[in-house]
């Protein structure tokens, strides 16, 4: 275990989808490294839960914010609000997002407008809340939480991909603006992680090819090269390092976290 210094003290963090899975894991790896936290999701009262875990033990500076990434008056008031209680931004984590498994012939333009919606123009709300603040202070950092699905394709998964590619897109175009600002624009590409996320693939596999939970837990395991899923931790940490000070000349990369899917 690397020593625990406290890097982000001073800095207030915010972390879209913070109350469960990856987001929850950045959550609490920021709180551990100092930083005072917003989580925000959708449901006040999960956002509660999580947040009372997080202050537990340590007394520390957690606020939770309800918002709807995919609504522009969602974002700009859960902003608004949330730099009132803990002041101006210094990390976004663009985390919050959905995924839905469908054939591409069988794909909706609701479906499409939907994971388009939280994934990509989430991503792009939630970054325009805060970059000109961080242009003005001459520094910051913002993670996009992308996936292994921005960086190849996988069937039954085109709007999904379509919207992870777009994220990755949007952290390369943004991070040639704002390098010369002091800001660091990056993206983290975890393969199959172990989250409800995840559960909902096996259930998904389950239904439609008719395997048992082990066979359809070993059909994605199998896409990970070293056999197992990546745990919320892994990713916690990468992201926290792309905050840290050790990662100031990082700018514009897509990371992956995928036990050797992708290189
Ligand atoms: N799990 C994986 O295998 C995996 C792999 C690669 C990348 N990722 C990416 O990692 C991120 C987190 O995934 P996860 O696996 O941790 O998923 P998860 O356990 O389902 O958590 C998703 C989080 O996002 C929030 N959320 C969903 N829709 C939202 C919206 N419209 N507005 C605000 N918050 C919203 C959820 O809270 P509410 O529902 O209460 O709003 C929850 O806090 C996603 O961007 C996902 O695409 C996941």
């Amino acid at each position: 275990m690397l020593e625990m210094v406290k890097y982000l003290e001073g800095q207030h963090a915010v972390v879209t989808g913070g109350s469960r899975g990856i987001g929850a894991a950045i959550a609490a790896e920021f709180v551990r490294r100092g930083a005072r936290v917003t989580i925000m999701g959708r449901s006040a009262e999960t956002l509660e839960e999580q947040a009372r875990e997080l202050r537990g033990e340590r007394g520390v500076t957690v606020s939770v914010e309800e918002c709807d990434v995919s609504s522009a008056d969602s974002v700009a008031n859960a902003f608004s609000r949330s730099v009132s209680t803990l002041g101006p931004v210094q990390i976004l984590v663009n985390n919050a997002g959905t995924a839905k498994s469908r054939l591409f012939t069988q794909t909706t333009l609701a479906d499409w407008n939907d994971l388009i919606g939280v994934n990509l123009t989430g991503t792009f709300l939630c970054t325009s809340e805060v970059v000109p603040g961080m242009m003005q202070a001459k520094s910051g950092r913002i993670v996009n939480v992308a996936s292994t699905a921005g960086l190849r394709g996988y069937k039954t998964m085109t709007a999904y991909c379509a919207s992870k590619h777009g994220v990755i897109g949007l952290t390369r175009a943004l991070a040639q603006e704002t390098a010369k600002h002091g800001i660091t624009v990056n993206a983290v590409c975890p393969s199959y992680t172990d989250t409800y996320l995840t559960s909902l693939a096996v259930q998904n596999i389950v239904s439609n090819l008719h395997k048992t939970e082990t066979e359809a837990m070993g059909m994605l395991t199998g896409v990970i090269t070293r056999g197992t899923l990546i745990t919320v931790e892994e990713v916690a940490s990468a992201v926290s390092w792309l905050c840290s000070p050790d990662a100031s000349g990082v700018t514009g990369i897509s990371l992956p976290i995928a036990g050797g899917e992708v290189q």
